[in-house]
């Protein structure tokens, strides 16, 4: 009979071995970098097939109340015109998308819930649900309990809301008004709340260590999600972390060994090929993410006038075209790979939790 005893030496063992395992492939070059990137193509053909999912992002408000010191549309940045849409407006994209292959939209905005007080978002959730067959993600920061429950009660599908780092020290040096324990509390309120949920982290922060990342990669496998975005932290000039390089600068090779390691962790979670790419690899980062790990791609669906003041980072792409030309777009990039438009929904592939055990 096997005892607590005799499990738990096995059970830190296999913990050691995922470790070195994950370090191992972060640090791979030449030939066993390509062998890394054609294992995860080959993983992510298996598990998630050749379809990508097309999730529209609407950041429907640019207002935070948060001053996370990475990110551009923190409530300090005085810079920034702010801006929030109506539900009306909100909607009237969203209908679009069926048009567009377009199964899901995901509703994304500051965390800052008087701009569009949380029943207001209640209230729209329904009626995107009553009025169109388009799956709802919301992804608008940490609320409390009862606030997941009343969007989940209204409809919401998923919710995404990244952890950014593991390392607890670095996370608070990171953000000034919240902890990692409050984020991964979240986590786990909407996890019981059986919403399926989605996190994930940048890659790169200043004070990162290859160490810090295998465990971000760890934990995205722990918390066993359903979806996992990543992307590379890009400084943006008007926070804190300007003049900071990203931790990787000398090394990009490192933004793809995650996503392909992640994915080998993960063999059935949604990845997408995240905005981040693009803007750190000149407009061809998401197709490479695509063939190294990845199978959803988030299109920018936000009205034109409103995008270039949603600038997390510098250098986003797509801020001078239309909802229609980026929906355009994003199939013929897909189909250019060689890949098929994902049907439905999209909703969570996770049959066989804890694959690799
Ligand atoms: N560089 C890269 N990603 C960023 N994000 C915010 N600011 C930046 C930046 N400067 C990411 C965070 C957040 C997501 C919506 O955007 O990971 O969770
Ligand atoms: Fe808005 Fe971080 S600055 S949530």
């Amino acid at each position: 009979m096997t005892t607590l005893k005799t499990k738990r030496p096995r059970l830190l063992d296999r913990l050691r071995f995922h470790r070195d395992e994950a370090n191992r492939l972060l640090r791979a070059q030449g030939n066993a970098l390509d062998e890394l990137y054609r294992r995860a193509n080959a993983v992510r053909r298996q598990f998630m097939g050749d379809e990508v999912f097309i999730r529209g992002i609407v950041e429907f408000s640019n207002v935070c109340a948060r001053n996370c010191y990475y990110c551009g549309i923190r409530a300090g940045n005085k810079h920034v015109k702010r801006y929030t849409m109506s539900a009306d407006e909100i909607l009237e994209v969203v209908r679009r998308f069926p048009a567009n292959g377009q199964g899901t939209v995901v509703l994304q905005s500051g965390e800052a819930s008087a701009s569009f007080d949380d029943e207001a978002l209640g209230k729209l959730i329904r009626r995107i649900k009553r009025e169109t067959p388009v799956a709802v993600t919301v992804c608008v920061g940490n609320r409390p309990g009862e606030i997941y429950r009343y969007w989940r009660d209204c409809g919401m599908d998923r919710y995404l809301i990244r952890f950014e780092t593991s390392d607890p020290g670095l996370y608070a040096r990171l953000h000034p008004d919240s902890s990692l324990a409050e984020r991964l509390d979240c986590l786990k309120t909407l996890r019981d709340l059986g919403v399926q949920t989605g996190s994930g982290f940048m890659i790169g922060v200043p004070g990162e260590t290859v160490e810090i990342l295998t465990n971000n990669i760890l934990l995205c496998r722990k918390l066993d999600l359903d979806m996992i975005g990543i992307g590379p932290f890009i400084p943006h000039p008007d926070t804190p972390l300007g003049n900071t390089p990203n931790a990787y600068a000398a090394d990009p090779d490192m933004f793809f060994k995650a996503l392909a390691v992640l994915r080998l962790f993960n063999p059935d979670a949604h990845i997408p090929a995240t905005t981040a790419y693009d803007a750190m690899f000149s407009g061809t980062g998401r197709d490479l993410a695509l063939q190294r790990g990845a199978n959803v791609f988030m299109p920018n669906a936000t009205p034109s006038q409103y995008r270039k003041d949603y600038l997390l980072y510098p250098g986003k792409p797509c801020v001078d075209e239309s909802a229609a030309q980026c929906g355009a777009c994003v199939i013929h990039r897909i189909q250019a790979l060689g890949r098929t438009l994902g049907q439905g929904p999209g909703h969570s592939k996770k049959r066989t939790a804890g694959i690799i055990t």
